[in-house]
């Protein structure tokens, strides 16, 4: 099976950087990456690489390589479904928020639309790759709506009969090639992965995408599985990392009140090489768009086997995240003398980590909205997120009007101005230009007591002390 040219669906963070690298390694391959979102499709193709939709460190240049060369940004979803080998489905699976499953379970609607138009407009045969992060048996629901929406069985049994073969004597071949990159480091991360990983029960399928990783990534770091591991350890891999972060996080609690430090407690725990040292740095808790999401899709799955023990044991990880984002909130309210309404409490950082544009389920969003119930008044700085971006993540709570979020909540590109006369400042993302900012100056303009509370662990604890600051770090 020679694959030529290669189809995505889904222009977004996984879709966008994971083609580009690959088109970037594999020039002989023609790459076309689509999406139903028109402006996004503009963005990757606009002339100004420092506004492509994703930031990114490094993807600038990697697109600036490849595109117009082997790598196309369409809005022709049929045309390049038809013309490729290879499709892959990197679009959107968010937590469902309606019907069975509600706030559970993986919305699977925009998977499902592309499988339907895969089957709808293919003329030949094609290998139908998961990118996007899918409950585990996902590819045999893929694989009856390729069959029957393709006219084939109504039951699926053509697929096992006739090794993948469809009613129109199409052959789709599904395999599950999760995404491991990280934002902040999807370059880097691409480019030299710990492991690739495909799942499929078709040799020369499996042996087509393996081709293609071989061009850059060392044959022992790609591994095959059987389709349902691949779809699994997707899942796994994400709970196992949003873990760690919640096993610190509870940790950090309990340095606070016994005068422990976390970051000392981190450091001499993760020397054990059982252990070791990664994922293991305080904070006001995790966010992105994948570790909740994932986590609850897995407790969901674990629900419907009825393994209710199992459940438990990964929705306590969520519940611990919840309750990190809450406190940090309480402290700020609790040490501003039990009231915040009036105040100025300026936010560095809405990003849910550094060097993205990403806010989705940021802490900054859940510590925002529990200050906002008590009527403070915020302003936000981000190097990366747009003030619409912000305003959209705040609405979607649905906690208040969008009227009120406006006339509490304000976005500042200054940095100076933004902290100028406030009471608090809360260190949000771990930005690494917030290290750098005139911090003398900044306490200048503050009101008195000033007080900074560290969400991230970012400052320096003696130098800001030494300034003036009523400094606190989460975990001591
Ligand atoms: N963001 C990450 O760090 C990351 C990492 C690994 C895996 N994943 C997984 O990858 C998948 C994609 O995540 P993302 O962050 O890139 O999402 P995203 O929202 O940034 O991008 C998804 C894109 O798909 C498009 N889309 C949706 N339905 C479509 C359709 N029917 N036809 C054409 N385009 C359609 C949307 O317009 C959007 O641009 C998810 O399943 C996610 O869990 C994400």
């Amino acid at each position: 099976m020679e694959i030529k040219n290669i189809c995505c669906i889904g222009a977004g963070y996984v879709g966008g950087p994971t083609m580009s690298v690959i088109a970037s390694q594999c020039p002989h391959l023609r790459i076309t990456v689509v999406d139903s979102n028109p402006e996004r499709i503009d963005a990757w193709n606009g002339p100004d690489l420092n506004k492509l939709p994703i930031y990114e460190p490094g993807l600038a240049e990697v697109v600036a390589e490849a595109r117009g060369r082997n790598l196309f940004f369409s809005k022709d979803i049929d045309r390049a479904i038809l013309e490729a080998d290879m499709i892959f489905i990197s679009v959107n699976t968010p937590t469902k928020t309606y019907g069975k499953g509600k706030g559970m379970a993986a919305d699977l609607k925009f998977v499902e639309s592309c499988a339907r138009q895969i089957a709808a407009v293919a003329t030949s045969d094609k290998i139908v790759v998961e990118k996007s992060t899918i409950p585990v048996r996902t590819a045999s629901s893929i694989k009856n709506i390729l069959t029957q929406a393709d006219g084939g069985q109504p039951d699926g049994q053509a697929d096992e009969q006739a090794g993948g073969r469809m009613g129109r004597g199409i052959n789709f071949h599904v395999l599950s090639n999760p995404e491991f990159l990280s934002e902040g480091t999807a370059v880097q991360d691409l480019l030299k992965p710990d492991r690739v990983l495909i799942g499929g029960d078709n040799e020369e399928a499996i042996q087509a995408l393996t081709a293609i990783y071989a061009h850059w990534v060392p044959a022992e770091r790609i591994i095959t599985t059987n389709l349902w591991s691949a779809e699994l350890s997707k899942l796994t891999a994400n709970a196992f990392l949003a873990q760690r972060v919640s096993s610190i996080n509870a940790i950090s609690e309990l340095c606070e009140v016994t005068g422990a430090d976390v970051d000392e407690v981190a450091r001499a725990v993760g020397a054990d090489s059982r252990i070791g040292p990664k994922f293991l740095k305080a904070s006001v808790g995790f966010g992105g768009s994948c570790f909740q999401k994932d986590i609850l899709n897995l407790v969901y799955i674990a629900r419907s086997y009825q393994l209710h023990a199992v459940a438990d044991y990964w929705e306590q990880v969520i519940l611990l995240n919840r309750h990190q984002r809450r406190r940090f909130a309480d402290k700020i309210v609790r040490t501003l003398y039990d009231t915040v309404s009036g105040k100025k409490i300026a936010f560095l950082g809405w990003a849910f980590k550094k060097d993205t544009n990403d806010s989705r389920e940021s802490a900054a969003i859940y510590v925002a909205d529990a200050l906002l119930a008590e009527e403070a008044e915020i302003t936000v700085c981000d190097p990366r997120v747009s003030s619409a971006r912000i305003y959209a993540d705040l609405d979607a709570l649905g906690s208040r009007s969008p009227e009120e979020n406006r006339r509490l909540l304000k976005v500042e590109k200054d940095p100076y101005d933004t902290m100028k006369g406030a009471y608090a400042i809360a260190v949000l993302t771990e930005w690494d230009e917030f290290k750098m900012y005139d911090w003398p100056r900044i306490y200048q303009n503050m009101q008195k007591p000033a007080f900074i509370f560290d969400g991230r662990r970012l400052l320096d604890a003696q130098k800001m002390e030494s300034i003036g600051f009523d400094y606190y770090a989460i975990g001591g």
